[in-house]
This record gives C-alpha cells, structure tokens and sequence, in this order.
C-alpha cells in the first residue's frame, strides 16, 4: 500500500493536498507535477530553517527552480506589518515575477503571513504550502486563509489564497516538541467535536498512540470539502472557528505568549461549557471535551477574566454588525452556528468560563 495519501480541494483554483513520508526531500519533483519550473521565493522562520530549509532548497534547485530564500524570528509576535513588508520588500528585490511563487515552509505564522505576502504581491502570485507542524497540517495550509495580526486582533487583516499545492511531510512530525505537537491536536480535537465522533476517540486515549498521517487525511478531507462548499466563509465554514471566538481573545489578552492551539483549547473548554448549562448542548459535552483536552497536554481553563475575553472577543471578525456568530457543539461530532447579540456575549462566556 503507497504510504501517501492525496486529497483534492476543489475550489479555485483546485489543488492537491499530498501527505506522507520524506516530502521535503522531493518537493523538487513533487512541485514540478503542478508547476513549471520558476523562481520560489522560499519563506521560513528561524525555528525551521535550520532543520529543513537546506533539504528544500537542495530538491527545488536540482528539479530545475530558481531559489531564494528568506527566514524570519519564529513566533506568532512575527506575524505583523513589518514582517509582511519586509518579505514584500524581499519578493520585489528578487524580481518574482507573476509567473513565480512563494512557498511557505513551516507552521501556522509562517503559512499565513507568507500566503498573505503571496496574494498581494504584484495583486497575487501562486504559494504553496509545505507545513511542518501539526497544526498547520491538520488545519492552516489548507483552505487558502491567509493573514497578519493587528493591534486590535488575530488574523485581522488578510486575504483567501488558495495554495496551488500542499506536501505535508508526516517526518517533520516526530521532531516537534511535545507542546508544539499538542497544538496541533487541538486542532484536529476541534475536527473530531465538529464531524467525527470516532476521530474525536482517537484522542480520549494519548495522541501519541494514534496515527498522525490518518488524523491529518480525516481532518484535511473534511475541511476540504467545507471549503468547496464555502470558500469564503459566508456560512457552513464558519464551523471551523469552533473554540476560536474566545481563543483568539486570549491570545489577544495574552499578547500572543499563548499558542494558537493552546487557546483554541482553552476556548473550547469554555464554549462546550456553556452550550451545556445555557442548554444548547443536547447531551453533556464539557467533561468528556475537557478530559481530552486535558490527555493531550492541552489547557481547559484561562488566567484572563470573562469581562477581558468578551472585550477582546468583540473586536473579532466574526462580529457582523451588533452580532457575533458562536460555534457550539450539540454533541461530539455535531456543532451548530448560533448568532447572539454582542450584548450576550459576556453572559455566554460566564457561563462556560473556569479559571
Ligand atoms: N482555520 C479555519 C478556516 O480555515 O476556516
């Protein structure tokens, strides 16, 4: 049986997502299947350019692609204006042209910022996705979500993007640090509680005993098929922001020193919290999410205070006017969209909120 597994996303463009072993060693011939050779500009930070910026560039350039590259301080305190301009600033230096490419190598930041650098380089040029943790395998290379943080909040200024092709290398899995990898199960925990009971179980024992290239392929085929249904988020893929609406908030509140999964757990806590005693829920949920969360190595609780989470919350893009869209679990592998007045937005928080 091959020991890759290949899903397509058909949006627009479509592209492929391929996952399996030793896919940064030949992202050269891997690429060379979508793309004539050109000029990548590759984009990394300084956590992953050690480990494997070398391997890609060695692949790219012996497959026939011009190379560049540019690597920026790792952290999620990166994703901002002036990373973006200096990778502009970069792209425009190296004289890419809209025939070339940008290819993001690594995590969550680096995917989003160098996808965003992508769409508005010369009004957009391709970007491919090469992840290297967890979590942007299971979830940010997919879907074309691409962004910076502002001051006022997460991921809030941005543009879709899909990639023209993903190559999640399941090797860059057994070096991540064990805080790292958790990250990346919240992630595909938030999956399991939105669509699937039984990937949901994989976690109740230890996600290390689980088998990370299925989780990846059952959480990437779900999502790729909310995205061709949803490509821009007017309805169904606002699921996905399940634990998101008070996860981003602490990371807000926190100044970003929380990792995204780390908060998305946290904030997931809270929500399967208070869809249970606002009765939303229509079976208990919170402990059997919690107990989950917590056999991960993830949090299910927040040093910030209701009253912080719902100010930071109400700057979030999924506010639409005097409303903000919740994300909130029926049942483990059920969730439903309910739109509450802002005003109800604190109370919904109380009530799920555990220090
Ligand atoms: N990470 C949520 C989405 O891509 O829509």
């Amino acid at each position: 049986m091959s020991d890759f597994k290949s899903i397509s996303v058909r949006t627009s463009p479509a592209y492929t997502v391929t996952i399996g072993p030793g896919l940064l060693r030949s992202c050269g011939t891997g690429l060379r299947e979508t793309l004539s050779p050109c000029h990548m500009a590759v984009i990394t930070d300084s956590t992953v350019a050690p480990l494997y910026l070398e391997t890609v560039r060695g692949s790219l350039a012996a497959a026939g692609f011009s190379v560049s590259t540019f690597v920026f301080p790792a952290g999620e305190g990166s994703k901002n204006f002036k990373t973006l301009s200096a990778v502009l600033e970069f792209l425009a230096e190296r004289r890419l042209t809209r025939t070339d490419c940008v290819a993001a190598l690594g995590g969550g930041v680096t995917g989003d910022m160098a996808g965003f650098a992508a769409a508005v380089y010369l009004r957009g040029i391709r970007c491919v996705q090469l992840p290297t943790t967890l979590l942007s395998a299971v979830d940010s290379s997919v879907g074309g979500k691409t962004a910076i943080d502002l001051a006022a909040g997460k991921n809030l200024a941005g543009a879709f993007l899909q990639p023209a092709a993903v190559l999640c290398d399941t090797d860059c899995l057994a070096s991540l640090p064990a805080d790292v990898f958790a990250d990346g199960a919240a992630e595909a925990i938030k999956t399991g509680v939105l669509c699937d009971e039984g990937l949901f179980s994989l976690f109740e024992g230890s996600a290390l005993a689980a088998d990370p290239p299925e989780i990846i392929a059952r959480c990437v085929s779900y999502k790729a098929g909310v995205v061709e249904r949803d490509e821009r988020e007017q309805g169904e893929r606002k699921l996905l922001n399940l634990g998101h609406t008070v996860g981003h908030a602490i990371e807000k509140c926190s100044g970003y020193a929380v990792p995204h999964g780390h908060a998305v757990a946290a904030g997931l806590a809270v929500i399967a919290r208070a869809a249970e005693s606002l009765g939303w829920a229509e079976e208990p949920v919170a402990a059997r999410i919690a107990a989950c969360l917590s056999q991960n190595g993830l949090p299910t609780a927040t040093e910030y205070g209701a009253e912080a989470l719902a100010a930071a919350a109400s700057a979030d893009k999924k506010r639409a006017g005097g409303d903000i869209t919740l994300v909130v679990p029926r049942r483990i592998g059920c969730c439903e969209l309910k739109k509450v007045p802002l005003s109800r937005l604190l109370p919904v928080i109380r009530a799920g909120w555990e220090g």
